[in-house]
């Protein structure tokens, strides 16, 4: 994800290059960033912070307690954070940084092409400037939505943080139905790529109830409604609505402990 977001920055010109500076303990990750993008790297997280205006933070959330000791009562009050760890709360993370500036978003991965979509939030110590600095960042992978309810980052990162792996696993199905059919696979790849993309294109161009562009396909006696009973009678819907669930309320869990 740091890497996306680098590589968002950089392309949509929101930082240049000079300003970016890594800290990253892996020695192949940093030749890495430095070979490909140009940004300065180091091993010591607390020198990488030096002399930032925001210092994003982009690590599993087992790895929190270890930047936590790093970096504790060691900001600056003009430095602001942005996490996109999963599950880490604004007040939990501003009580192991001991330091009040905080934003939170939960990007996902279609950030990687600019295509993402990132819910936030900020608590209202962070300075104007940086909250305004956050909001181009993320604009830079995609979408954004402000939130002032931090629950409904946990909500998201069961919906949108979560939802590619939903989606993929929706495309891969339709691949290989057309393949059990005996459709070549690359021709089936291609339909059922184009199928998800254009439905989400319309639904998000027309503005319309999905259920009522569904109906459009469906005509009384074709083929769609056979589909649409077997979607009906496999649980489709419930299934998809309990796997959402699921991811909240592992956030949850995840954000107590
Ligand atoms: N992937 C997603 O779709 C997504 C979406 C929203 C939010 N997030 C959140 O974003 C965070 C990063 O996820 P990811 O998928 O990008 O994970 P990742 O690929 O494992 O990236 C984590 C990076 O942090 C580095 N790191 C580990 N310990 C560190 C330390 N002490 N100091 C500095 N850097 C350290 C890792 O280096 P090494 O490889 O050397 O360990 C790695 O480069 C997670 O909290 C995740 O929940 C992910």
């Amino acid at each position: 994800m740091a890497e996306a977001i680098i590589r968002g920055i950089l392309a949509k010109g929101v930082a240049q290059k000079e300003d970016v500076t890594v800290g990253e303990p892996a020695e192949a990750r940093r030749r890495h960033l430095t070979e490909r993008y140009g940004v300065a790297t180091m091993e010591e997280n607390l020198r990488a912070c030096q002399g930032a205006g925001l210092v994003l933070l982009a690590v599993k959330p087992q790895s929190l307690r270890e930047i936590f000791q790093e970096l504790q009562g060691r900001l600056k009050p003009s430095q602001s954070v942005l996490s996109i760890v999963a599950g880490a709360r604004v007040k939990s993370l501003a009580q192991g940084l001991a330091h009040p500036n905080v934003i939170r978003a939960m990007p996902n991965t279609p950030a990687q092409i600019g295509a993402g979509v990132s819910v936030w939030t900020a608590a209202s110590e962070v300075p104007k400037e940086a909250v305004q600095r956050a909001r181009s960042i993320l604009r830079a992978l995609g979408e954004e939505v402000y939130v002032s309810d931090e629950k409904l980052i946990d909500m998201a990162t069961a919906l949108s943080a979560s939802g590619p792996a939903y989606v993929f696993y929706f495309i891969e199905s339709l691949i290989d139905a057309g393949v059990y059919l005996g459709m070549p696979r690359d021709m089936a790849r291609t339909l059922a790529v184009e199928t998800v993309l254009g439905s989400a294109h319309l639904v998000k161009a027309s503005g319309s109830h999905p259920g009522q562009l569904r109906d459009k396909v469906t005509s009384p006696g074709g083929t769609t409604i056979e589909g649409l009973l077997q979607l009906e009678e496999g649980g489709f819907k419930a299934a998809v609505m309990k796997a959402v669930i699921a991811a909240y309320k592992k956030s949850l869990a995840l954000g107590e402990g």
